[in-house]
């Protein structure tokens, strides 16, 4: 019996692969590579020195996928795959709902056509917009301000109503705040395209040299120090709660959210100076205006999430700034090879939000 993981050669994907080989399960990977490489699991099968089988498709293809359904005995989900910069939904807010949505309905019918009814799905914490009132537990209210949110909490609605018609579905909703650092092995991390839009990889970035400054956006919020505060998590800690998360989908029917987030905030200063000690590198920065959407401060209430799943994080900020710099200072350009002879090739993989938006 095998845990599908879709989108598990992405960032927290890949390093919940790790976790989940680790423990002993059977992994089946999906993912169409778009914003990511197939290095990143042949360096998961290296660190746990165990093999599993990955799919070249994307979730779009309804073929494609039931293909994998039909040749694996597939007994969970963990749906990680989706879009996810959000100035890039904000551009191309239908590509974000074609991609998140049907990809999930294409999804959850082939769960439904194949008896599979445990789901963890990866929410985040944006669905709780932009409220100051901290810490933020689950029952806040929802309400995403941007088309990225927008699709998690409509999944998350979608999943609710799906329980509701067959109340045979367990499915845990997680919900990230900031993840951020990488495998203490230094071979997996985050690789994002292009100059990244999130402040960790920006930070390590400049660290290493291949950017200049950090533009540290607002210096005027009603902060400790004025600039944004958020509750960074490390990858590994919320890979291992994905575990938590799962063993709940066995055990208990319903839907349920988390907050998966350490509890505590710390400013992009606070930031900046703890990557300066973890990695010896000056991070030069500037301040500049405040970025449009973006809260003053952002943390977690995670006794929900220690209570109910047993989860609590255990890297603090250092552990989290060390393992993203070994990450990045061995692996300046990210992945950089590829293994196109380890993978099914089903679907074409879609280069740009350009090409999308021609061929559909
Ligand atoms: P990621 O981009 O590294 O991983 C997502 C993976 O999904 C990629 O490998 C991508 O190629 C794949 N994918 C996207 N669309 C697909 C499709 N239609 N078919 C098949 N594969 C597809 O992102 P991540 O940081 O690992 O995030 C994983 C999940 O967690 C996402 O759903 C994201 O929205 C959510 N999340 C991320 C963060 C964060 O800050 N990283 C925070 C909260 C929630
Ligand atoms: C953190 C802090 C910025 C970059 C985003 C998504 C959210 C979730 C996690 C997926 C803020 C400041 C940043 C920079 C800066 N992703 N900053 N200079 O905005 O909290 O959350 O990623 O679900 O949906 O919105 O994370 O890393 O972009 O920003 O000063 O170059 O760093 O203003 O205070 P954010 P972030």
């Amino acid at each position: 019996m095998a845990v599908l993981v879709t989108g598990g050669a992405g960032y927290i994907g890949s390093h919940t692969c790790v976790e989940l080989l680790n423990v002993g399960h059977e992994v089946v990977v999906v993912d169409n590579f778009f914003n990511s490489k197939l290095e990143s699991l042949k360096r998961v099968s290296d660190i746990t020195g165990k093999t599993f089988k990955t799919y070249n498709v994307d979730l779009l293809n309804q073929e494609g996928l039931e293909r994998v359904f039909s040749e694996n005995t597939i007994e969970s989900v963990i749906h990680f795959a989706g879009l996810k910069a959000v100035g890039e939904s904000v551009s191309f807010p239908l590509w974000y709902y074609h991609n998140n949505l049907t990809g999930t309905f294409v999804l959850c019918e082939l769960m439904k056509k194949y008896g599979v009814k445990k789901l963890v799905f990866s929410s985040s914490a944006t669905v709780y917009g932009s409220t100051d009132q901290v810490p933020i537990s689950e029952d806040a209210p929802i309400a995403a301000v941007n088309p990225y949110g927008k699709t998690k909490q409509i999944i998350e609605e979608i999943l609710r109503d799906l329980y509701i018609s067959d109340e045979g579905w367990s499915i845990t909703l997680l919900r990230y705040f900031n993840p951020i650092g990488a495998h203490e092995s230094g071979l997996i991390g985050e690789d994002p395209n292009g100059i990244p839009n999130n402040l960790m990889p920006y930070i390590s970035q400049v660290a290493v040299g291949k950017l200049q400054s950090l533009n540290i956006f607002g210096s005027d919020y009603s902060t400790k120090d004025g600039t944004g505060v958020r509750d960074y998590i490390h990858v590994v800690d919320l890979a291992k709660g994905h575990l938590k998360a799962l063993e709940k989908v066995q055990s208990l029917k319903g839907v349920n959210a988390y907050n998966l987030g350490t509890g505590k905030g710390y400013s992009v200063l606070e930031m900046v100076k703890a990557f300066e000690a973890a990695s010896g590198k000056k991070v030069s920065y500037a301040f500049t205006d405040r970025r449009l959407g973006d809260a003053a401060i952002c943390f977690a209430d995670v006794s929900k999430a220690k209570n109910e799943l047993g989860w609590v994080a255990a890297k603090g900020i250092n552990e989290m700034c060390q393992d993203t710099w070994r990450w990045q200072k061995n692996n300046p350009d990210g992945y950089v090879k590829n293994h196109d002879n380890l993978i099914e090739h089903d679907f074409p993989v879609r280069t740009s939000a350009a090409d999308f938006l021609v061929s559909n």
